[in-house]
Protein backbone atom coordinates (compact mmCIF):
# COMPACT_ATOMS: atom_id res chain seq x y z
CA UNK A 1 0.00 0.00 0.00
CA UNK A 2 1.41 3.21 -1.15
CA UNK A 3 0.70 5.41 1.85
CA UNK A 4 1.13 8.71 -0.29
CA UNK A 5 -1.67 7.95 -2.32
CA UNK A 6 -3.69 8.52 0.38
CA UNK A 7 -2.83 12.40 0.49
CA UNK A 8 -3.97 12.47 -3.19
CA UNK A 9 -7.92 14.12 -3.94
CA UNK A 10 -7.20 13.13 -7.48
CA UNK A 11 -5.08 11.69 -10.28
CA UNK A 12 -4.39 13.98 -13.09
CA UNK A 13 -1.95 11.94 -15.63
CA UNK A 14 -0.98 8.69 -15.01
CA UNK A 15 2.21 6.60 -16.15
CA UNK A 16 0.46 5.70 -19.32
CA UNK A 17 -0.82 9.12 -20.07
CA UNK A 18 2.62 10.63 -19.34
CA UNK A 19 4.63 8.48 -21.76
CA UNK A 20 2.19 9.01 -24.17
CA UNK A 21 2.55 12.24 -24.29
CA UNK A 22 6.59 12.07 -23.70
CA UNK A 23 6.61 9.83 -27.03
CA UNK A 24 4.67 13.11 -28.46
CA UNK A 25 6.97 15.40 -27.66
CA UNK A 26 9.97 13.49 -28.49
CA UNK A 27 9.24 12.44 -31.64
CA UNK A 28 8.35 16.40 -31.67
CA UNK A 29 11.96 17.15 -30.61
CA UNK A 30 13.75 14.66 -32.94
CA UNK A 31 12.41 15.91 -36.28
CA UNK A 32 12.69 19.72 -35.01
CA UNK A 33 16.42 19.02 -34.29
CA UNK A 34 17.39 16.24 -37.05
CA UNK A 35 21.03 16.85 -38.21
CA UNK A 36 21.67 18.52 -35.19
CA UNK A 37 22.54 17.93 -31.25
CA UNK A 38 20.77 19.84 -29.20
CA UNK A 39 21.58 20.64 -25.34
CA UNK A 40 19.21 19.93 -23.18
CA UNK A 41 19.04 21.39 -19.78
CA UNK A 42 17.48 19.90 -17.28
CA UNK A 43 16.09 21.92 -14.45
CA UNK A 44 16.42 20.54 -10.67
CA UNK A 45 15.07 19.38 -8.93
CA UNK A 46 11.49 19.06 -10.28
CA UNK A 47 12.72 18.38 -13.54
CA UNK A 48 14.74 15.39 -13.58
CA UNK A 49 11.90 12.49 -13.69
CA UNK A 50 10.66 14.38 -17.02
CA UNK A 51 14.35 15.24 -18.48
CA UNK A 52 15.15 11.52 -17.78
CA UNK A 53 12.09 10.12 -19.20
CA UNK A 54 12.14 12.63 -22.11
CA UNK A 55 15.58 11.89 -22.98
CA UNK A 56 14.78 8.49 -23.66
CA UNK A 57 11.88 9.41 -26.16
CA UNK A 58 14.36 11.01 -28.49
CA UNK A 59 16.12 9.20 -30.39
CA UNK A 60 19.15 11.85 -32.47
CA UNK A 61 22.28 12.93 -30.64
CA UNK A 62 21.54 14.76 -27.44
CA UNK A 63 23.78 16.40 -25.42
CA UNK A 64 22.67 17.05 -21.44
CA UNK A 65 22.91 19.22 -18.28
CA UNK A 66 21.41 20.62 -15.18
CA UNK A 67 20.44 23.76 -13.66
CA UNK A 68 19.47 24.56 -10.13
CA UNK A 69 18.10 27.57 -9.35
CA UNK A 70 16.44 28.51 -6.03
CA UNK A 71 13.22 30.37 -5.63
CA UNK A 72 11.94 32.67 -3.38
CA UNK A 73 8.48 30.49 -2.86
CA UNK A 74 7.63 27.94 -0.01
CA UNK A 75 5.30 25.30 0.36
CA UNK A 76 2.53 25.57 -2.55
CA UNK A 77 2.62 29.36 -4.12
CA UNK A 78 5.86 30.38 -5.96
CA UNK A 79 7.12 34.08 -5.98
CA UNK A 80 9.80 33.56 -8.91
CA UNK A 81 13.35 33.00 -9.67
CA UNK A 82 16.38 33.76 -6.81
CA UNK A 83 19.77 32.53 -7.86
CA UNK A 84 21.84 30.00 -9.66
CA UNK A 85 22.84 27.19 -7.13
CA UNK A 86 23.33 24.88 -9.91
CA UNK A 87 25.43 26.47 -13.30
CA UNK A 88 25.83 24.49 -16.69
CA UNK A 89 28.82 22.86 -17.58
CA UNK A 90 28.37 22.69 -20.95
CA UNK A 91 29.94 25.60 -22.57
CA UNK A 92 25.91 26.25 -25.03
CA UNK A 93 27.83 28.75 -27.12
CA UNK A 94 27.07 28.43 -30.75
CA UNK A 95 24.67 25.57 -29.84
CA UNK A 96 20.58 25.19 -29.61
CA UNK A 97 19.91 24.70 -26.25
CA UNK A 98 16.21 22.96 -25.27
CA UNK A 99 15.28 24.25 -21.42
CA UNK A 100 13.57 21.14 -19.63
CA UNK A 101 11.59 22.48 -17.11
CA UNK A 102 8.74 20.72 -14.80
CA UNK A 103 6.12 23.08 -14.25
CA UNK A 104 5.40 26.97 -15.29
CA UNK A 105 3.76 28.61 -12.55
CA UNK A 106 4.24 32.37 -12.08
CA UNK A 107 6.55 31.86 -15.35
CA UNK A 108 9.31 33.88 -13.20
CA UNK A 109 11.78 31.19 -13.12
CA UNK A 110 11.09 29.97 -16.36
CA UNK A 111 12.16 33.98 -17.74
CA UNK A 112 15.24 33.84 -15.32
CA UNK A 113 16.30 30.54 -16.77
CA UNK A 114 15.93 31.70 -20.08
CA UNK A 115 17.42 35.28 -19.17
CA UNK A 116 20.78 33.36 -17.84
CA UNK A 117 21.17 30.82 -20.80
CA UNK A 118 21.04 33.88 -23.26
CA UNK A 119 24.09 35.20 -21.83
CA UNK A 120 26.07 32.10 -22.97
CA UNK A 121 25.42 33.13 -26.45
CA UNK A 122 23.42 29.91 -27.55
CA UNK A 123 22.11 29.50 -31.58
CA UNK A 124 18.64 29.11 -30.16
CA UNK A 125 16.75 28.58 -27.18
CA UNK A 126 13.25 26.39 -27.18
CA UNK A 127 11.70 25.38 -23.72
CA UNK A 128 10.32 21.94 -23.30
CA UNK A 129 7.66 22.16 -20.07
CA UNK A 130 5.46 19.05 -19.17
CA UNK A 131 3.01 21.38 -17.34
CA UNK A 132 1.79 24.55 -17.77
CA UNK A 133 -0.86 26.49 -15.36
CA UNK A 134 -2.01 29.15 -17.23
CA UNK A 135 -4.21 31.00 -15.03
CA UNK A 136 -0.61 31.76 -12.53
CA UNK A 137 1.50 32.94 -15.07
CA UNK A 138 2.46 36.62 -13.91
CA UNK A 139 4.51 37.73 -17.10
CA UNK A 140 4.02 36.88 -20.79
CA UNK A 141 6.24 33.53 -21.43
CA UNK A 142 6.64 31.44 -24.89
CA UNK A 143 7.62 27.86 -24.64
CA UNK A 144 7.58 25.40 -27.54
CA UNK A 145 6.93 22.19 -26.46
CA UNK A 146 4.21 21.56 -23.82
CA UNK A 147 3.19 18.52 -21.77
CA UNK A 148 -0.50 19.19 -19.92
CA UNK A 149 -2.10 22.09 -18.92
CA UNK A 150 -3.29 22.36 -15.55
CA UNK A 151 -5.79 24.59 -13.66
CA UNK A 152 -4.79 26.40 -10.49
CA UNK A 153 -5.25 23.51 -7.90
CA UNK A 154 -1.71 21.82 -6.22
CA UNK A 155 0.02 19.38 -7.88
CA UNK A 156 2.76 16.67 -6.81
CA UNK A 157 4.32 13.61 -8.28
CA UNK A 158 6.17 12.80 -11.17
CA UNK A 159 9.04 15.03 -9.60
CA UNK A 160 6.51 18.00 -8.42
CA UNK A 161 6.89 18.33 -4.29
CA UNK A 162 5.22 19.59 -1.40
CA UNK A 163 7.80 20.21 1.22
CA UNK A 164 10.39 18.01 -0.47
CA UNK A 165 7.73 14.63 -0.67
CA UNK A 166 5.78 13.24 -3.35
CA UNK A 167 8.48 13.83 -6.30
CA UNK A 168 8.42 9.44 -6.35
CA UNK A 169 4.71 9.21 -6.94
CA UNK A 170 4.82 7.79 -10.87
CA UNK A 171 1.73 9.82 -11.62
CA UNK A 172 0.87 13.59 -11.20
CA UNK A 173 -2.18 14.35 -8.91
CA UNK A 174 -3.90 16.77 -7.12
CA UNK A 175 -2.64 17.25 -3.25
CA UNK A 176 -5.74 16.72 -0.70
CA UNK A 177 -5.97 20.32 0.58
CA UNK A 178 -5.98 19.24 3.94
CA UNK A 179 -2.24 18.43 4.02
CA UNK A 180 -1.22 21.99 3.53
CA UNK A 181 -3.83 24.01 5.34
C1 LIG B 1 9.29 24.93 -9.12
C2 LIG B 1 9.27 24.32 -10.52
C3 LIG B 1 9.67 25.46 -11.39
C4 LIG B 1 9.14 26.68 -10.65
C5 LIG B 1 7.88 27.14 -11.29
O1 LIG B 1 10.57 24.83 -8.64
O2 LIG B 1 10.15 23.24 -10.62
O3 LIG B 1 11.07 25.55 -11.53
O4 LIG B 1 8.90 26.28 -9.30
O5 LIG B 1 7.37 28.25 -10.63
P1 LIG B 1 7.29 29.69 -11.28
O6 LIG B 1 6.80 29.55 -12.69
O7 LIG B 1 6.28 30.40 -10.42
O8 LIG B 1 8.62 30.36 -11.19
P2 LIG B 1 10.95 24.99 -7.10
O9 LIG B 1 11.51 26.34 -6.89
O10 LIG B 1 9.77 24.60 -6.26
O11 LIG B 1 12.15 23.97 -6.92
P3 LIG B 1 12.21 22.40 -7.19
O12 LIG B 1 12.14 22.21 -8.68
O13 LIG B 1 13.54 22.04 -6.62
O14 LIG B 1 11.06 21.74 -6.47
Amino acid sequence: MNQMNLDISAVLFDEHKIQARLREIGSQISSDYAGKVPVLIGILKGGFIFMADLVRAIDIYVEMDFMAVSSYGTGTTSTGAGKIRKDIDINVEGRDVIIVEDIVDSGLSLQYIKDYVWKHKPASVRVCVLLDKPTAHKLEIEFEYVGFEVGNEFVVGYGLDYGELYRNLPYIGILKEEMYS
